[in-house]
């Protein structure tokens, strides 16, 4: 069967389609009912299957004989360290880290929040809950105390996990003193903090009260069962950023999720089990979830946990050495992280280093990839680099190639076709459907396949506003795109106020919320720029109240200083610019859009709706003398 085959009959017979994918996986009770409705009328799949995403992953694979197969690769430049783990010693951790949890009450049904860095804990931490039917939610480590907040009082964990450090290159981030912070803030109190104690040499703090610590606790546990989940048993909460301030705490699955990521890596990325897999992602993030721990496990791939940049850990051949010394197969990652290579490598003289024979895909996306790009790669690595598109809720592709019998063709510059399960559509602001070259807003024909989210935690309204009540029988994906003749489509960007820093997806409202609580700002708005390097970067343009005597350097300094305090240093808002107005419509609404092609330095048109028409000379004006 080839590609378009498949696509059409995952259309058009999705219920059979989804049962033959379905039985690709061990079930505990494979389900009667294969695509029903919920209590709210939304689909949902496979409802009354049973199974366990850690069985899955972990047991079946010893069952089969495959326990002495290597299943975790850990390399870490920045610790000088290199560990592997097969599938039986995962089992061992992972099983008695499950036990350890028991002891501490936790069962099916409950939460843990997951605050840590790229080590094999973490993994072992998200397969212990997930083995017991606890539902984790694991934070990015380079996120602040307040983010960590946001997460613990709208999930109320029973356990926050957590390790005494991360590295970034030398830099250590001591964890504790920020998870101290988030727990003093936060309303929810959390009955257990469980923390892996690193041992970094330089790295010594203080524990405070009342920490249990990860080692002992898996020492003295006896290993607990992998228990049987309904299908529809939320496996894990990933908050994501959206239009607000608060982030949404997506809400994923088991069964559709398992089925989903099966299909994905034989059609998708096309590879077979035994062969090493590699997503260069933290976990933190839905590729972390996806195709760092998940997919590859389920699909019996070695994974690889790699600590470091894809530069200066110790230099831009990192990625090569990796892919050469485990022999990745595939690799999965975000375009900014070659394009960091690139600048450093520019004639890829790192990669000759390297036998990159087993290399056969290089897979991107996180945000859009560029040619110039794609060119290098192609020049330089001689491999295909193929650029696919999701988003934390689908949790798995929704366009991309199927490469599994090697008959696709790339078009540069597009993220591919619709992936079997997702009919896509690019309608206009009515709803009716555009033809091929037309921008429009990329929307999803309902149901969602498998796999793609089960709704927002504990808030049905925001899931239906915020991707269901745009178009009726639709969901809303928040990206503009076009598409051509052949069906390849080309993303063109959020049509919302997200945006994508070095792939890291972020809210500009969030950071409004924060710029604006300044006791100087009068108001403000932040729009994501162009920037070669990182894709997009946010900046702040900023409206003094009345009577404020600060400089204008004062308030940048404070304006970085409070986002980085408040979201991470990820958020890499480095500019504040004051400005006498911000541009509006006569409405009052600020045209963020013209603000942001203004900063670009792009051509535009003036907005008919623009209530004066000046400030945009005033904005150039500053921008010239803010740049200089
Ligand atoms: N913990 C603590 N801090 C972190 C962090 C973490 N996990 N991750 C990043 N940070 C910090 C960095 O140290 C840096 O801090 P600084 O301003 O004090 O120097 C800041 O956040 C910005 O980090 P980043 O944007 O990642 O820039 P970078 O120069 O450190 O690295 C890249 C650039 C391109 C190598 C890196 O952004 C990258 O690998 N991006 C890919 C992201 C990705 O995989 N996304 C998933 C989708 S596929
Ligand atoms: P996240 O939820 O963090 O995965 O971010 C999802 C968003 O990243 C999407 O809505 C897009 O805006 C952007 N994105 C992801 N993949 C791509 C891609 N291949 N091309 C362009 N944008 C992408």
């Amino acid at each position: 069967m080839n590609a378009d085959t498949l696509f059409k009959n995952s259309i058009e017979n999705k219920e059979n389609f989804w049962k033959e994918q379905a039985q690709e996986i061990t079930w505990f009770e494979f389900p009667d009912t294969i695509l029903s409705r919920d209590e709210n009328n939304y689909p949902q799949w496979f409802p009354d299957g049973k199974l366990n995403m850690c069985y899955l992953c972990i047991d079946k694979h010893i069952e089969e004989g495959f326990g002495e197969q290597i299943a975790i690769v850990y390399d870490s430049p920045v610790t000088s360290q290199k560990k592997i783990y097969t599938f039986r010693q995962a089992k061992e951790e992972i099983s008695k880290f499950a036990g350890g949890l028991v002891s501490l009450g936790l069962k099916k049904g409950d939460t843990a929040v997951i605050y840590m860095p790229m080590i094999p804990q973490t993994l072992f931490a998200m397969l212990a809950c997930a083995r017991i039917g606890v539902i984790h939610n694991v934070v990015f480590g380079g996120f602040a105390p307040h983010e960590l907040v946001v997460r613990i009082d709208d999930c109320k964990p029973k356990a926050l996990i957590t390790a005494t450090a991360g590295v970034e290159i030398a830099k250590r981030i001591p964890y504790l003193p920020l998870v101290e912070k988030a727990i003093e803030l936060a309303q929810d109190k959390v009955d257990h903090i469980i923390v892996y104690n690193r041992k970094l040499v330089d790295n010594q703090h203080e524990m405070f009260d009342g920490l249990i610590d990860y080692e002992e606790l898996v020492q003295k546990s006896e290993p607990a069962d992998c228990v049987s989940v309904e299908s529809t048993h939320p496996l894990y909460l990933l908050y994501t950023s959206g239009t607000t301030g608060k982030p949404k705490g997506i809400t994923r699955d088991t069964g559709g999720y398992a089925t989903a990521l099966k299909f994905s890596m034989k059609y998708i990325y096309g590879i077979e089990p035994g062969d090493t897999y590699w997503a260069a992602s933290d976990f933190g993030w839905a590729v972390g979830h996806s195709y760092s721990v998940y997919g590859p496990l389920l699909n019996r791939n070695t994974t690889v946990i790699f600590e470091g940049k894809p530069i200066m850990t110790p230099d831009a051949g990192t990625f090569w050495r990796i892919i050469s010394e485990y022999k990745v197969s595939a690799m999965f990652t975000a375009p900014t992280a070659i394009r960091a290579i690139k600048k450093e490598d520019p004639d890829g003289e790192l990669v000759k280093k390297y036998d990159l024979s087993h290399f056969k895909k290089q897979f991107l996306a996180g945000e859009r990839c560029d040619v110039a790009t794609l060119d290098w790669f192609e020049e330089h690595i001689g491999v295909p680099a193929i650029d696919h598109w999701w988003q934390t809720e689908s949790g798995w592709p929704m366009l991309g190639l199927m490469t599994f019998d090697d008959q696709y063709k790339i078009k540069r510059a597009s993220a591919g076709k619709p992936i079997p399960g997702y009919d896509i559509k690019i309608f206009d602001e009515n709803g009716y459907e555009l033809d091929p070259h037309q921008e429009g807003y990329l929307v999803i024909k309902l149901p969602l396949p498998p796999g793609a989210m089960l709704g927002i935690w504990n808030d049905y309204d925001r899931f239906q506003n915020s991707y269901l009540s745009q178009y009726n029988g639709y969901y809303f994906s928040g990206d503009g795109a076009i598409k051509d003749e052949d069906g390849y489509i080309f993303i063109t960007g959020r049509v919302d106020d997200v945006i994508n820093v070095a792939g890291h997806r972020l809210s500009t409202s969030e950071m409004e919320e924060i710029v604006s609580s300044h006791p100087d700002v009068a108001e403000c708005a932040v729009v994501g720029i162009n920037d070669d390097l990182k894709g997009q970067v946010p900046f702040a343009t900023v409206v003094l109240k009345n009577g404020s005597s600060i400089s204008e350097e004062d308030l940048e300094r404070d304006i970085i200083r409070m986002v980085r305090e408040k979201i991470g240093a990820v958020a890499f808002l480095k500019n504040a610019m004051v400005v006498k107005r911000l541009p509006k419509t006569r409405s009052g609404k600020i045209l963020r859009k013209l603000i942001r092609t203004l900063l670009d330095g792009k051509d535009f048109q003036v907005p008919s709706t623009i209530d004066d028409e000046k400030i945009i000379d005033e904005i150039q004006e500053k921008i010239q003398y803010y740049k200089a």
